[in-house]
């Protein structure tokens, strides 16, 4: 028998319940294991009251299941940096097998709990960290393994794909559309995280350190969110057949890590392009596999929690068969790895400019792009207004992203400029 503790029951931790019970007996009939939830530590009772859960399980304490001499393991889903990393800590030096979904942990002190994990010789799972429900941690861990990784693609954050594509479904505006989402539950109040790129660009530090066995913080990636995407420019995208996702790229050309979140151009022929609503897909690329795709939802209560299981179910195994941790090294993320910098990236991109209707206009925007050895491969220019503002965009050759922004700094101090222009890349590399 496998007894857990699960620390925090919110909508992730409910999930994982529901599945141990509900799903107890193929679970035993394919693993052979009993799992049982011996304690639950949660302060808030409205979390509890619809769920038949017997008192005695009941604590407000983690640390009363953490001190448990009788629980194999710890599950942390509360969230947050500081309480989570304590729990976590304080698990490992009592020998506990540890499971979290919490990757803004992991991305900022992965490094501290994994060197741990291993003096102490106790298993870590984390498969619901990345993806909820996708099982990409462990396609990376396990089924990847005998791969080099080049390339990673994903949608890996389900909030700001929902809002992406009710924007181009609906040619909505992004604050119109967020507020809806947030009415509907698919945004949280606070939304930051989600819309700017942050928990995307946490899940692809966690992706990097797997599948590159190396040391990466939140700041080496170049993150963008995607508030500032309007209707026009999902339009235009479209005429020219591409889709705007939020893209999450890692990309290691033999000597240096490229590391972005930001939202880009695909082509509609891209599988990923029709990675729609709240799901996720991780795109990866392996030197002897070639190309794989993981679909699935990302976050939920169920999704998130049946990644738990799987961790559940891998550790007790473990513990059973009184088998080592898990000796796959990649997450060592120690090892140093050159970031390439942003600027250089190499690319065509899509612009945008607010432009009076005039002659001569275009000649001078061009006459700039030239200047920084831009090439355009596409100019269009819709509708006429004398003298009146009208959107014209372009399409460039691969152009140096420093080259480009310094373009455009020089282009948007034109007098006949209105506001600042918008600049897209076009990501066609792995197409
Ligand atoms: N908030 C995340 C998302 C799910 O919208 O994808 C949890 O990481």
């Amino acid at each position: 028998m496998i007894k857990v503790g699960i620390i925090g029951f919110g909508t992730v931790g409910r999930g994982t319940y529901r599945i141990l019970q509900e799903n107890s007996s193929i679970i035993k009939e394919r693993t052979g294991l009993n799992i049982v939830v011996k304690k639950i530590a949660e302060i808030n009772p409205d979390r509890i009251k619809d769920y038949d859960i017997k008192k005695e399980i009941l604590t407000h304490d983690a640390y009363e299941l953490i001190e448990d001499k009788d629980i194999d393991i710890v599950v942390e889903l509360i969230g947050g940096i500081t309480l989570a990393y304590d729990y976590i800590i304080h698990a490992i030096k009592n020998k506990k097998g540890v499971i979290t979904a919490n990757k803004a942990l992991l991305a900022e002190k992965g490094g501290e709990i994994f060197s741990l994990a291993a003096r102490y010789k106790v298993p870590i799972g984390f498969e619901a960290s990345v993806c909820g429900g996708i099982p990409v941690i462990r396609a990376v861990k396990d089924g990847l393994v005998a791969n080099r990784i080049t390339d990673i693609m994903g949608i890996l954050n389900g909030t700001s794909n929902y809002i992406m594509t009710r924007m181009a479904e609906e040619g909505k505006p992004f604050r119109e559309v967020l507020k809806d989402a947030q009415r509907l539950g698919f945004a949280e109040q606070d939304p930051t995280y989600d819309i700017e790129g942050i928990d995307a660009a946490h899940k692809l530090c966690i992706l990097i350190s797997l599948s590159f066995g190396c040391k990466i913080k939140l700041h080496d990636i170049s993150v963008k969110g995607i508030s500032g995407i309007e209707p026009v420019d999902i339009e235009f995208a479209r005429e020219f057949g591409y889709k705007i996702k939020l893209l999450a790229i890692a990309r290691h050309d033999g000597e240096e890590l490229e590391a972005r979140v930001e939202p880009a151009m695909i082509s509609v022929s891209h599988p990923l392009s029709s990675v729609g609503d709240v799901f996720n897909a991780v795109y990866i690329v392996g030197d002897r596999v070639g190309p794989t795709m993981f679909y699935g939802k990302g976050a939920g209560s169920e999704p998130t929690g049946s990644a738990v299981v799987s961790d559940i179910i891998d550790i007790g195994q473990r513990i059973i068969s009184k088998a080592e941790p898990h000796t796959f090294k990649g997450i060592t993320f120690t090892k140093k790895i050159k970031i390439k910098e942003s600027e250089k990236g190499f690319v065509p991109f899509y612009l945008r400019f607010t432009a009076q209707d005039k002659p001569g206009v275009l000649s001078q925007v061009s006459g700039i792009l030239a200047k920084y050895s831009i090439s355009i491969s596409t100019v269009i220019q819709k509708g006429r207004k004398e003298n009146g503002y009208v959107p014209i965009v372009m399409l460039t050759h691969e152009a140096i992203e420093g080259d480009l922004k310094k373009a455009i700094k020089e282009i948007d101090k034109l007098p006949f400029i209105k506001g600042e222009s918008i600049c897209i890349r076009i990501e066609e590399r792995l197409n």
